[in-house]
């Protein structure tokens, strides 16, 4: 009996012993037959991989430097600039020797007031004088603030006449602010001023953003036959952990995983977001994010916030009346008018409402796109609105790309492809992680050849030398492009604004995206690159903030691109 168990034990055990190989051989030659159903596995391993995860958190050396100079040291030259640029964008901030502020001791958009200052004439305002808006803070307890550091956007606005633009805001430091808008054009205008984040929450943004670059956190799968692990990656990672270094050989980019353990780091087969750290600000510090009360709220009129604006004074000067566009911070480079931006200064605007008028625009031209998401909506404003514009099918994953369309009739080829790391996308495989600037070193150029590139919201969680050293290595790729090939045309989107929440704040606040944005203007100055304005773009229309604008935003950047690639005295040319 006792004898006969173990024989059948015995059968048994090879009996599923052959079963299993059977199953193995089976699974690999279903591997040669059908990708598809790999492919199906292999997404089903990551999705069970990735729930693992969260379980090996990195903990985080909370210093100033470590991320940022990690990577190649500056040189003598770019230390200048980056000096002068993290100078450019210094912002005052409370009193450092004072305790931590409570609630009420902070700046309330309820209890704090703007009024319109008096025109010169009183209260006659022309076309082409600057309208000046005073705004006073105040605490939650309505005590007048002492300092400065809130971070506020004003628009004058008519939705009667479709217009708007945004203000400049000039912080005095003690609690007053102006914004200064400049007088478009004729009838009504109403003023609106609205507190994105007080001074003390911007402090935490500050703080998070030199402090935790650890907060978003990506991940790799790495893959060797059926072995499979998960690790995470990041911009730095603190070296108490055998790491894979993935620091690019051209640019110096850093990028590092964690080691697998049973695997090399030359199996890396894609890279991810892969999540959020939660927990980053204390009980005290979230009161100062809520959302209807002090994130992105309305600061009231004293009096009124309407006035009517009157011709121009003097015939004569309407000739001469081109506004100077400072914009650098935020004077204005455009505004709407019938819902239509109009760009100060530079090019004229055209409107392409029809698809013909697309398509013969880009005739016989090979665009492509580089960067983020607020990108990839302009290609995919392209394919739907261009009928012939027609998507080539790379296999690539839904929303990450690379992308292709043509049309072949036109002779137009328009690609996007996606910004290396830090991309925050779900799963960019290793093979198409590719750096801008390395890619621009791809083409050949010329007058055929349209770049656009928008690289800024990726970014918001990383000390700003990181990006200012990102936008150096693409700076560097562009002069040697328009070096090569003088006549290719570069577009570079800005960022920006977008809804906020307090989740939305910590990792990606405006105030993250106006310090990336003020710093991508500085950097692109003086090089012959177009800039398309999406911050005042977006601050200046009536629809509500939006990480991917509407619609009838985008078309308005569209348009401003293919005015670009096909300004007004060349309609009647290719
Ligand atoms: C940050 O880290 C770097 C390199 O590990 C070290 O040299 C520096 O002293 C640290 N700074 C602070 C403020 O702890
Ligand atoms: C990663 O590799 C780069 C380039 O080879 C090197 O400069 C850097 O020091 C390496 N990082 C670490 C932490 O070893
Ligand atoms: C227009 O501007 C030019 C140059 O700035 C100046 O010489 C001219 O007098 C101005 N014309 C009028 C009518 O203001
Ligand atoms: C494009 O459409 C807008 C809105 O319908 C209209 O105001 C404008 O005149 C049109 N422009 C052209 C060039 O057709």
């Amino acid at each position: 009996m006792c004898r006969n168990l173990t024989k059948y034990a015995v059968i048994f055990f090879f009996l599923a012993l052959s079963g299993l190989i059977f199953l193995l051989r089976n699974i690999h030659t279903v591997e040669n037959w059908n990708c598809h159903t790999i492919s199906t596995l292999y997404q089903l391993q990551s999705r069970i991989q990735s729930s693992f995860i969260p379980v090996n958190l990195p903990p985080f050396y909370h210093n100033r430097t470590f991320c940022s100079h990690l990577g190649q040291k500056p040189s003598p030259e770019d230390e200048v600039e980056e000096r002068y640029l993290l100078d450019s964008i210094s912002w005052p901030g409370p009193p450092s020797h004072s305790s931590p502020p409570t609630l009420r001791q902070t700046s309330d958009p309820v209890h704090s007031l703007f009024a319109i200052l008096p025109s010169k004439e009183g209260r006659e305002w022309h076309v082409g004088d600057q309208l000046e808006v005073l705004v006073q803070m105040h605490d939650f307890l309505g005590r007048p603030k002492r300092y400065g550091g809130d971070f506020l956007l004003a628009r004058l606005h008519s939705p009667e006449l479709g217009a708007g633009v945004a203000g400049k805001v000039v912080d005095h430091r003690n609690g007053f602010y102006s914004a200064l808008f400049p007088l478009l054009w004729e009838g009504s205008a109403q003023v609106e001023v609205v507190m994105v984040h007080s001074s003390e929450a911007v402090a935490v943004l500050r703080r998070l953003r030199e402090e935790r670059p650890d907060r978003v956190f990506f991940k790799s799968l790495f893959r060797l036959g059926f072995l499979s692990e998960t690790t995470v990656c990041n911009m730095c990672l603190p070296p108490d952990q055998p790491l894979c270094n993935y620091t690019d050989l051209y640019t110096g980019e850093p990028w590092y995983c964690y080691k697998p353990k049973m695997l090399s780091c030359d199996t890396r087969i894609n890279h991810a977001k892969g999540g959020y750290l939660k927990h980053l600000i204390t009980n005290k510090e979230a009161l100062l994010f809520q959302s209807g009360v002090n994130i992105k709220v309305h600061i009231y009129p004293s009096g009124t916030h309407k006035i009517s604006v009157q011709p121009q004074r003097d015939k004569a000067e309407e000739e001469n009346s081109s506004i100077n566009p400072e914009d650098t911070q935020l004077g204005a480079s455009g505004y709407y008018y019938e819902d239509s931006w109009r760009p100060l200064g530079g090019a004229t605007m055209r409107q392409f409402n029809q698809s013909s008028a697309v398509a013969q625009c880009l005739q016989n031209k090979v665009i492509n796109m580089y960067g983020d998401s607020t990108v990839r909506q302009w290609f995919e404003y392209l394919i739907a609105f261009v009928p012939d514009l027609k998507e080539f099918d790379l296999h690539s994953p839904k929303n990450v790309g690379p992308f292709m369309a043509v049309d072949s009739t036109h002779n137009i080829l328009v690609r996007y492809r996606c910004h290396g790391p830090p991309i925050r996308f779900t799963t960019v495989m290793s093979s198409e992680l590719r750096y801008i600037s390395n890619e621009l070193d791809g083409l050949a150029g010329g007058s055929d050849t349209v770049v656009v590139l928008s690289i800024w919201a990726h970014f918001s969680t990383f000390p700003v030398e990181v990006y200012i050293r990102r936008l150096r290595h693409i700076r560097r790729a562009l002069v040697r492009l328009l070096d090569r090939a003088p006549e290719t045309l570069v577009v570079i989107r800005s960022a920006n604004l977008q809804a906020l929440d307090q989740e939305v704040s910590l990792y990606n606040s405006d105030w993250f995206s106006l310090q990336l944005d003020v710093v991508l203007r500085a950097m692109f100055k003086g090089l012959n690159v177009l800039l398309v304005d999406a911050w005042q773009m977006t601050a200046a229309h009536h629809h509500p903030h939006a990480l991917h604008p509407p619609p009838a935003i985008v078309k308005n950047m569209i348009d401003t691109l293919l005015s670009y690639v096909c300004p007004d005295n060349t309609k009647s040319q290719k």
